[in-house]
């Protein structure tokens, strides 16, 4: 997605060799009409596959999910974090370890949202080493739905999340793939 790669370019800051800083159209600001743009690139791309549910986990990702179920005219749903468990057995909880912020979390769907019948596709902001999104997968997994696949907006194509998750046979969607951040430049995979 051009327009897409474009933004990165002008918006994101190289941190160091492995993160790169989004604030102005992720993590903090979100625009409006690119992140709609998104959303109909998703559309297009699962219009086909019978989705009844868009999925994601909070916070970053909910702006483009709610931009692709808006575009395919289905429910979204984001999977909640917490950071104490307390049983609940009216929901599915999967424990994550997040590398980058060095702690655990509890992300928790009601069974209320996610049904066996559903037909599900996951819309994620960033994939890194996956762990979130693993996560998430199990929930659905032990639901019952199906997971027709998985939406990124970028792939970080130098950490092993998303080559894992397809090795599980999940087909996975990326926006734009970033093959490396070395020496403060953004390289992306064509
Ligand atoms: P994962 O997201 O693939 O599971 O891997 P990881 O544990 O490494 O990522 C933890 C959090 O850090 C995720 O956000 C992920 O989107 C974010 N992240 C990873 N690499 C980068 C990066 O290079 N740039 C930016 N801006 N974010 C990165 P999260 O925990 O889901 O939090 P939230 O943003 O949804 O609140
Ligand atoms: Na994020
Ligand atoms: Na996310």
């Amino acid at each position: 997605m051009e327009l897409l790669k474009k933004r990165i370019i002008e918006e994101g800051i190289v941190l160091s060799d492995k993160v790169l800083k989004l604030d102005g159209l992720l993590n903090h600001q979100v625009d409006p009409q690119l992140t709609m743009e998104m959303g109909r690139e998703f559309a297009a791309r699962f219009r086909e596959s019978g989705v009844t549910r868009v999925v994601t986990v909070e916070s970053s990702g909910i702006a483009v999910a709610f931009a692709t179920a808006y575009e395919l005219g289905v429910p979204l749903v984001f999977a909640r974090r917490k950071k104490t468990l307390l049983a609940d057995p009216d929901a599915y909880c999967e424990r994550v370890p997040s590398f980058t912020k060095g702690i655990v979390t509890d992300i928790m769907l009601s069974r209320e949202y996610m049904k066996s019948e559903d037909r599900v596709l996951f819309i994620d902001d960033i994939i890194a080493n996956g762990d979130a999104a693993k996560g998430l997968i199990k929930i659905i997994a032990r639901s019952g739905a199906e997971l027709v696949g998985l939406g990124v907006v970028i792939e970080k194509a130098f950490q092993s999340g998303a080559q894992t998750i397809r090795e599980q046979g999940i087909r996975i969607e990326s926006l734009v793939k970033i093959g490396s951040l070395t020496d403060g430049k953004i390289k992306f995979v064509e």
